[in-house]
């Protein structure tokens, strides 16, 4: 088994909103090996952002407060290294891409101006080795007639070769990790389909670990080896896509997958999950799905852990962890 790059256990933390602590992550456990491509899934305000940034200790410091676990990056203990420390991982080791890529370039410079900074930033090539470089980063994410876009202004390009861009600058100091934050939202979905389909190339060419967040499940089915599903905070269910598509396990899970299109019987209507997201300024005690659960019973009224269910399929529901010790 290879070594994990990302190693995150009973991550907990809560933001201080209007003088109280508001709790946002609860027991988050979240692992990717090298090469491995992991999907975090959930509706919006479920955590899957405040998780991407935590990583690289992005969160405000006056706000958040960290009440237990640990984030390990290829064996270093983020949480207690020091600013400086995590400030070199940032788009060396652990590269980002988000949803508007507009937002990660600059409108007044080439992309190949862009490029060339960035990987001089990132490494001790010569003016003469970057530029070279700069070339073949456009020509790793598929970009047709590099030497043409390296001379052009990000506004001159589509969303998509936008974003590719974006990619060639995240990947260009080969990070060990890199975090995909709904990187295909604002894009059209046969566009969606090859990005996805060059960051799952990057990652085995280049053995680097992805975590690549989404609020939808049907992007993280076609890309991820496995899958976490978060829902308030709070990993629900965790294992490989294949496992967590064919047999759902909780019932917030088996909602979301009933609602891929894909999977939902033909001429059926889309379900859509009844009941509201919980106000995270009032955790309800116990399981934090059960208010909207179809399944509930007795037992919700207690928090659920992470039960493991099989061999890498692991599930917080009480109403799955009876059926399975009995
Ligand atoms: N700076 C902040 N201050 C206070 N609360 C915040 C802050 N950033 C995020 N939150 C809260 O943290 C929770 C999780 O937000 P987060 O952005 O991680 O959700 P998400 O899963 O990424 O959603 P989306 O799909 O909309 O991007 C939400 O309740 C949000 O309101
Ligand atoms: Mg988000």
């Amino acid at each position: 088994m290879s070594e994990l790059v990302l190693d995150i256990k009973d991550l907990s933390l809560s933001f201080l909103t209007s003088g109280t602590p508001v709790s946002i992550l609860k027991s988050v456990e979240l692992q990717i090996a090298a090469g491995e491509i992991v999907g975090l899934v959930g509706e919006s305000g479920s955590g899957k952002s405040v998780t991407a940034l935590a990583i690289s200790k992005l969160l405000p410091t006056q706000i958040t407060t960290f009440s237990s676990g640990s984030i390990y990056f290829n064996g270093m203990d983020i949480l207690t290294s020091s600013e400086e420390s995590v400030a070199q991982l940032r788009g060396k080791k652990i590269g980002f891409v988000f949803q508007e890529p507009m937002t990660a370039l600059n409108p007044t410079m080439t992309i190949g101006k862009q490029l060339f900074h960035v990987i001089r930033r990132h490494s001790d090539l010569s003016k003469e080795q970057a530029q070279a470089k700069v070339r073949a980063a456009l020509e790793e994410v598929l970009i047709a007639k590099p030497e043409i876009v390296e001379n052009q202004y990000p506004f001159q390009l589509s969303g998509g070769m936008r974003q590719r861009v974006v990619i060639a600058m995240a990947m260009s100091a080969n990070p060990a990790l890199l975090i995909a934050d709904e990187p295909t939202t604002a894009l059209d979905v046969t566009v969606q389909a090859e990005i996805l389909n060059l960051i799952g190339k990057l990652a085995k060419v280049h053995g680097t670990a992805v975590l690549l967040i989404s609020h939808d499940l049907g992007v993280i089915a076609n890309t991820c080896s496995k899958v976490t599903v978060l829902y308030a905070g709070e990993v629900v269910e965790t294992g490989k896509v294949s496992d967590v598509l064919r047999t759902p396990l909780h019932p917030y899970t088996q909602a979301l997958v009933k609602s891929l299109p894909d999977i939902a019987a033909r001429g059926s209507s889309l379900e859509t999950i009844a009941g509201e997201f919980p106000d995270l300024r009032k955790r309800p005690e116990g399981c934090i799905y059960a208010p909207r659960c179809p399944k509930k019973f007795d037992k919700c009224s207690e928090s659920p852990v992470l039960m493991k269910v099989d061999n890498e399929h692991s599930v917080a529901c009480w109403a799955q962890g009876s059926r399975s010790s009995s």
